[in-house]
């Protein structure tokens, strides 16, 4: 039991039960060739109480790529490096929009809904390259710090691959930097977003790293600051509103907290004040989302009680 009186172990093991032996629904992402090949029953989850108590069962401690959970890790970044001058050049509002779409960009004049759909994550990307020598390493270090975890790395056959047929993404910069919107070079801004995306981390190093957003931007046990709690009210909102695309309603309605996809098959979602919790699943909905990754935390909100509604 924690100090909340919820046994968090009980309820996941239940929800793995629930879930284990029922047919995936979905489909794997296939558009990245190196993510076809993740098998599709893969299934893992991991909740890390701020009180520094962890629960997990089944694929919890197994890397996978993070894919579009990096945009969490990089606009905080960008947050930090260029303040509010940042939104400029990124909108926060929900675009109802794929997380791929390009139609949005000509009426908007270049400047993305958010910073969590590709285009948005592309303008953080050029940020972060603008604003340091060497943007890996810079955004590396910022993982490496946060978790206190230095082998979190990225996966460089994952990046190629995703480079390899990234012909939308291509369009989407280029399309940006003919507004203005793109300061480098594209291919050192797609270097460094393939990059981002192909990050290999488990459910246990997503739940660790997501913490801060749990905890108005301070690590537990060695209570660093990495974001002010202005930082993170803004981070958690447009997570709440924005980290699930054209799904973004839907997810709130379900399970009521901010948290982020990737098409790798992950989710991570917090509760301010309570947890952070990651879960993974492969195959994917029509809206790009794990489908049993959001079944199992409507599972979890509902059976502790714990949603921020
Ligand atoms: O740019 C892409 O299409 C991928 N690297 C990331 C997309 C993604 O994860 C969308 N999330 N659900």
């Amino acid at each position: 039991m924690t100090s909340t009186s919820v046994d968090y172990q009980k309820i996941l093991n239940q929800i793995n039960q629930e879930f284990i032996d029922q047919p995936r629904s979905g489909k794997v992402a296939s558009y990245i060739p190196e993510l076809a090949k993740v098998p599709s029953n893969k299934f893992g989850m991991h909740l890390y109480d701020l009180d520094g108590s962890n629960y997990c069962f089944g694929d919890s401690q197994e890397r996978f790529s993070i894919q579009s959970i990096s945009k969490v890790f990089t606009l905080s970044l960008a947050m930090k490096v260029m303040g509010d001058k940042l939104w400029n050049r990124v909108g926060v509002e929900p675009s109802g929009d794929p997380f791929n779409s390009l139609s949005q960009l000509e009426n908007d004049s270049g400047i993305p809904r958010n910073p969590f759909i590709n285009a948005g994550a592309l303008v953080v990307a050029d940020v972060l390259v603008s604003s340091f020598s060497n943007a890996k390493a810079a955004l590396l270090t910022f993982l490496h710090e946060i978790t206190g975890n230095p082998q979190i790395d990225f996966d460089p056959v994952v990046a190629a691959s995703e480079q390899s047929k990234g012909y939308r993404n291509y369009a989407m910069v280029n399309y940006l930097k003919s507004f203005g919107n793109i300061e480098n070079d594209v291919e050192d801004v797609l270097d460094f977003y393939f990059h981002q995306c192909s990050i290999a981390m488990s459910c246990q190093e997503l739940a660790n790293a997501f913490i801060i957003f749990a905890n108005n931007g301070t690590t537990i046990g060695s209570e660093r600051e990495f974001l002010t709690g202005r930082q993170v009210k803004r981070v958690n909102a447009l997570m709440q509103t924005c980290g699930f695309y054209d799904e973004a309603g839907e997810f709130s309605f379900e399970v009521g907290l901010p948290g982020k996809s990737g098409v790798g098959g992950g989710i991570v979602a917090v509760h301010p004040d309570r947890f952070a919790v990651a879960v993974w699943s492969p195959p994917l909905n029509p809206k790009g989302n794990s489908a049993l990754g959001m079944a199992s935390l409507e599972r979890l909100t509902t059976l502790t009680g714990f949603s921020i509604f």
